[in-house]
């Protein structure tokens, strides 16, 4: 199976994700392995982080290295001639000239489609605007696999800022593959997009609540997600919803035993510190799936393995 870029979770049937899964499975299995380094030998990664990131980039830049590539790129706009005014367009016209497959992250919606549209090498999106963030659904249905060894059957919650959390949108269309029950718990005013939730109702049975504590005994799965502060197009509405959940060892009193906590990151306020040393925390385990989820998509862009 080959595909060659990865700009919305949509693009994805059911077949594709699984076969994500699969290879980023057999790429972990195989870190230790000298002819891991052959499969990107020669390529090179170009990182285009219009917008901050931690996880995403380094995890990327990780995931090449381990395949033996090699990485170029930005973490800031303002150290390059976007500074000048140059074009989204010009830009990408220019960095493929440079490398092989680009991993891109705008604060604009639709700016990862247009790069894909104007390349003519594989383009992945990173994240654009509140829209989608596709490698992170991936990695994050990897890490469900590898805690539960399963996604079918699975009761998951979805909490936090469900209107801007471009996170959410994408895992909820992927989890709408599954036979899951799903929890959408938002704080007034940032619920799940309407648009999402006709698109998804019919293939999943939604619940759609803003009390996290109801919901807690009921879900194998907690998916924490942040205010996205940077979204709010006015701060004073920012300030009146920051703080309005938390998850912390008082409220995980009536949580099921095997229950796991999840989250992109970063994290603000929304899951106590003391929750990280619990059986529930699985958002650092989370972390490390970024990168044989990332190894996978890279490999399977560039077309390097079978
Ligand atoms: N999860 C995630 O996208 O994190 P970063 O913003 O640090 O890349």
């Amino acid at each position: 199976m080959k595909f060659q870029d990865v700009i919305s979770i949509n693009d994805f049937g059911k077949e594709e994700i699984e076969y994500v899964l699969k290879t980023a499975k057999r790429l972990e299995n195989e870190l230790n392995e000298q002819k891991i380094l052959q499969y990107a030998k020669g390529k090179v990664l170009a990182t285009l982080f219009f917008e901050p990131s931690t996880r995403t980039r380094l995890s990327f830049e990780s995931a090449m290295h381990r395949l033996g590539g090699s990485v170029i790129g930005f973490a800031e706009a303002s150290s390059t001639s976007v500074k000048k005014g140059e074009s989204l367009m010009d830009t990408i016209r220019t960095v493929e000239k440079y490398a092989d497959v680009i991993v891109i992250r705008h604060p604009r919606e639709g700016a990862a489609r247009l790069a894909a549209e104007v390349a003519e090498i594989p383009v992945i999106n990173a994240g654009d605007g509140a829209n989608q963030h596709p490698t992170q659904t991936l990695l994050d249905l990897y890490t469900i696999k590898k805690e539960f060894g399963r996604i079918n059957g699975l009761k998951i919650a979805l909490l936090g800022d469900l209107k801007y959390g471009r996170t959410v949108h994408s895992l909820a269309k992927a989890l709408s593959y599954y036979n899951v029950k799903l929890y959408f718990i938002a704080p007034q005013g940032l619920e799940m997009p309407r648009h999402i939730i006709e698109e998804i109702s019919d293939k999943v049975e939604i619940t759609e609540t803003n009390d996290l504590e109801s919901v807690i005994p009921e879900v194998d799965v907690l998916y924490a997600t942040r205010i996205q502060k940077e979204r709010f197009p006015d701060p004073a509405e920012y300030n009146k919803i920051k703080g309005s959940y938390r998850i912390d060892l008082k409220i995980l009193n009536g949580a099921k035993e095997g229950l796991k906590i999840m989250h992109p990151l970063p994290r603000v306020d929304e899951i106590s510190y003391e929750v990280d040393k619990t059986p529930y925390s699985a958002y650092f385990r989370q972390v490390w799936s970024g990168v044989p989820v990332r190894m996978a998509l890279l490999s399977i862009v560039l077309g390097v393995i079978e």
